[in-house]
């Protein structure tokens, strides 16, 4: 366990021996308090990608510099196409070429393609060393950096291949979101909305008094964004690391959106676009399923519309969407399971009735 870090605004993830500090706050990168009390080494390795290191690689760097004799790099390709095991070893290599051990810290600097490969390689070089997330997507400081998921994609599926394997800490610098592309700001909004109809209907009040406020990186507005999100998300995942239960609710949204990004192939729309437009349809499956009324749906749709997200899905065709939702990690003997509102602010996993999906997806695709 690492211990609770002296600075406030902090939000721990309390699991045991596995308990971290999620720092959040301006321009924590550069500031050698940030990186106190993690774990000794002689080396660190940072694990970014071609978009992200030129702009923060160095600093970085320079921050780490009093505490590790050696500092590595590896710049791994930019995007979901590149989640997967041909990008992985990149990784090892790196580790291996440069004889790093099994004290190596490695710091994870990017969004969350980068977080997930880098979790991932750290849970499995030498058995397992240390990491620490170090976010600089809204998605990532809101949600992929926190709980230690790690996985990459496989062809069949996405994130089919992982480990549950946490952090050391997460370091959420608001100042890196400045440099984030406008769609990229949406994308991490749906993972902020999604936070609302599952779990806290103040937090969905807010997240639409303070919608236009967000959209344009209003700082305070963004910090609450992340701080409550992770606070929501560190309550999930310290009742259930595993998702042996409630920890799928934070996956609304994810069922039809995972089949949206297999189905049109990984990168063509963002993982938010589609978790975003997936919630549409979670909430139409709602309605028709006499759990929330049309005026819930319609609302949240809205919410989702003004974060300059898509609401209506690829016409992929019903078949192809319950073929590509069978290999969900929900799916118990190729059933399908979703993630519903029960209630306004409260989610339940369970199955649907295959005609009445085809329903919702005739609603929610042109
Ligand atoms: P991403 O990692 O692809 O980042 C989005 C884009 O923004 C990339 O091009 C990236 O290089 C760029 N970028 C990152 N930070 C930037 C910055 N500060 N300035 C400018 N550009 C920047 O995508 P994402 O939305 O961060 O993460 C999506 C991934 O996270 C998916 O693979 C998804 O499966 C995964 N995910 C994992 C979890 C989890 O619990 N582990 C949860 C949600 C999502
Ligand atoms: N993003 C879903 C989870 O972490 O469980």
């Amino acid at each position: 366990m690492t211990a609770p870090h002296p600075e406030p605004p902090q939000v721990r993830i309390a699991l045991g021996d596995r308990s971290y500090d999620i720092l959040i706050g301006d321009g924590l990168l550069s500031r050698p308090s940030t990186w106190a009390g993690l774990p000794a080494a002689s080396s660190a390795l940072i694990v970014s990608n071609t978009t992200v290191a030129p702009l923060y690689a160095a600093r970085l760097r320079e921050a780490l510099a009093a505490r590790y004799r050696s500092i590595f790099e590896v710049v791994l390709p930019d995007g979901e196409a590149h989640k997967d095991w041909q990008t992985l070893n990149l990784v090892f290599d790196a580790l291996l070429s440069h004889g790093c051990d099994r004290k190596t810290v490695l710091f994870a600097l990017g969004g969350g393609v980068v977080g997930d490969m880098a979790g991932f390689a750290a849970a499995s070089y030498m058995r397992g060393v240390p990491f620490v997330q170090v976010p600089t997507t809204l998605l990532a400081q809101v949600d992929s950096s926190v709980g230690g998921k790690t996985a990459i994609n496989h062809p069949l599926g996405k994130n089919m291949i992982g480990a549950f394997y946490q952090p050391e800490r997460v370091v959420c610098d608001l100042d890196t979101l400045a440099t984030l592309p406008a769609r990229e700001l949406s994308a991490g909004l749906a993972e902020v909305i999604k936070y609302g109809p599952i779990a806290d209907l103040a937090f969905l009040d807010w997240i639409e008094a303070s919608i236009d406020a967000l959209m344009r990186r209003d700082r305070a507005a963004l910090a609450h964004a992340v701080r409550r999100s992770c606070e929501i998300k560190a309550e999930v995942v310290g009742q259930d690391e595993r998702e042996a239960g409630l920890r799928a609710i934070l996956n609304f949204g994810h069922t039809f959106g995972h089949a949206i990004e297999a189905g049109l192939g990984y990168g063509e729309w963002l993982h938010g676009e589609a978790v975003g437009c997936g919630m549409v349809m979670g909430l139409q499956l709602s309605r028709r399923l006499g759990l929330v009324d049309e005026a819930f749906a319609r609302r949240v749709t809205a919410l989702i519309a003004r974060a300059g997200l898509p609401v209506v899905g690829p016409a992929l065709g019903a078949d192809r969407y319950l073929e590509l939702m069978r290999v969900d990690k929900k799916a118990e003997g190729g059933q399908i399971r979703f993630v519903v509102i029960e209630a306004p602010g409260r989610a339940a996993v369970r199955g649907a009735p295959d005609d009445l999906v085809r329903q919702v997806l005739a609603d929610c695709t042109r």
